[in-house]
């Protein structure tokens, strides 16, 4: 099994239209105190010398393209996500067992392999719109199934609401990672997330990682909201 070193726990989600203004951010923080995602955006934007830069600051990063394509397709973009020295990355778990297993084959090259993660169900989907697309039930339904069919495929973890943390928590191991966004401190704006916990409830509830973006990336003092989240979370 992985050797998994769990802190930093909270992930900064790097969403900026320049490099300039991410880069400006990312120099108010620490990589002793976080780690940094950076998703389509920024990656279709700036590509992979932006994931070097980072990189020579020292930061581990969670490449978030939640890869979704035939098993060689995406065994073959995460062998590319590996090549840049990333240290989490994922792809979407509907994309069925066999594409799951081969992007973890895939991976089992590398010296050094990234993390590799499954969303399960967005969590801007509700009922409504997971039924239109063919999947019975409720969204925790199908979150538990795909976390236990991600689990079986070998992979690390998954991404997933900290509502469905502790669900999920209570049907896979206790190595198997969960990170969750929509998290946000008690006193900071929901901003356009719905199901949001506090950094400490996602915590309690069995998240591992923590991704947090406008509560840090927002803040007048990054490094500040930074500290203080970590404080919340400390005990
Ligand atoms: O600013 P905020 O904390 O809402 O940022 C959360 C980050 O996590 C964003 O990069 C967003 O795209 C991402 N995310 C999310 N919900 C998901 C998956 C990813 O908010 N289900």
């Amino acid at each position: 099994m992985k050797k998994i070193n769990k802190d930093p726990r909270i992930i900064v989600a790097v969403d900026f239209p320049s490099s300039g203004a991410a880069l400006k951010l990312v120099s108010a923080l620490d990589p002793e105190l976080c780690r940094l995602k950076v998703g389509k955006e920024m990656f279709t934007r700036l590509g992979p010398a932006f994931i070097k830069q980072l990189r020579e600051r020292d930061f581990e990063i969670f490449l978030d393209l939640k890869f979704h394509d035939i098993p060689n397709t995406v065994a073959a973009a995460c062998d590319a996500a590996a090549d840049l020295g990333v240290w989490m990355i994922n792809l979407h778990a509907s994309g069925g067992r066999r594409m799951m297993e081969a992007a973890r084959e895939r991976l089992e090259r590398h010296a050094r392999a990234p993390l590799l993660v499954a969303v399960t169900i967005l969590t801007s989907l509700d009922r409504q719109d997971i039924a239109e697309v063919g999947y019975a039930g409720e969204p925790v339904d199908n979150v538990l199934r795909l976390a236990r069919l991600t689990a079986d495929a070998g992979l690390d973890g998954i991404v997933c609401s900290p509502q469905e943390a502790a669900p999920v928590r209570a049907q896979v191991p206790r190595e198997f990672l969960l990170v969750t966004p929509g998290v946000r401190p008690g006193s900071t704006a929901v901003d356009d997330q719905r199901r949001v916990m506090t950094p400490r409830d996602a915590l309690v509830a069995g998240a591992d990682f923590l991704v947090i973006g406008r509560p840090i990336t927002a803040s007048p003092d990054p490094l500040a909201s930074l500290r203080a989240i970590l404080e919340e979370v400390a005990d």
